[in-house]
């Protein structure tokens, strides 16, 4: 019986609350204010990104730092667990690689100080955003 629960509790944990969606996607199910949460930190990504984009051609690595920990591991921390169960764990493998690229941006930008390598390691963390959104929606449910 346990190991029957202990099963059914992995395959939850490692599927996450999903459907298949009519574009081709999977959709993730989310409660209204899960949903706006995720999005308004996919708008903070999107503004490090451009954070990092503006500040590497003014060869302003302060700024690039400042970028990319907005978006690094250390913005993780007020996720609750009960939305992190609904998330499949193929996504939250790309979201935390690509919190860990944020801070490895900021790492490298106070190390070497070279813009061309800020860019080419943004260019690189913005294949995960590719990647995802060919992968997966957010569809808001009542449950
Ligand atoms: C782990 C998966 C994942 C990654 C990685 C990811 N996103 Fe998203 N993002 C999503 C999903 C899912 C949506 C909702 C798309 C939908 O419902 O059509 C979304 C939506 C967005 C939105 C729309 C926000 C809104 O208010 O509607 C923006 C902007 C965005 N992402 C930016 C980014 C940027 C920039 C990156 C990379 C730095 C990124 N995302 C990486 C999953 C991801």
């Amino acid at each position: 019986m346990l190991a029957i629960v202990v099963a059914i509790f992995s395959f939850k944990f490692t599927v996450g609350n999903v459907q298949p969606s009519d574009d081709g996607r999977m959709a993730v199910l989310l409660s209204k204010d899960e949903r706006n949460m995720v999005l308004l930190e996919m708008r903070v990504w999107l503004q490090s990104s451009q954070g990092i984009l503006a500040a590497a051609t003014e060869k302003n690595f302060d700024a690039v730092i400042k970028s990319g920990k907005a978006s690094g591991m250390g913005a993780e921390a007020a996720t609750p667990a009960s939305l992190f169960r609904k998330l499949p764990l193929e996504m939250k493998a790309l979201g935390f690689d690509t919190r860990r690229k944020f801070d490895d941006i900021a790492a490298d930008a106070g190390k070497y100080r070279d813009s061309s390598r800020v860019l080419e390691k943004l260019s690189i963390a913005m294949n995960n955003c590719i990647g995802c959104h060919e992968m997966y929606r957010f569809v808001e449910t009542t449950q």
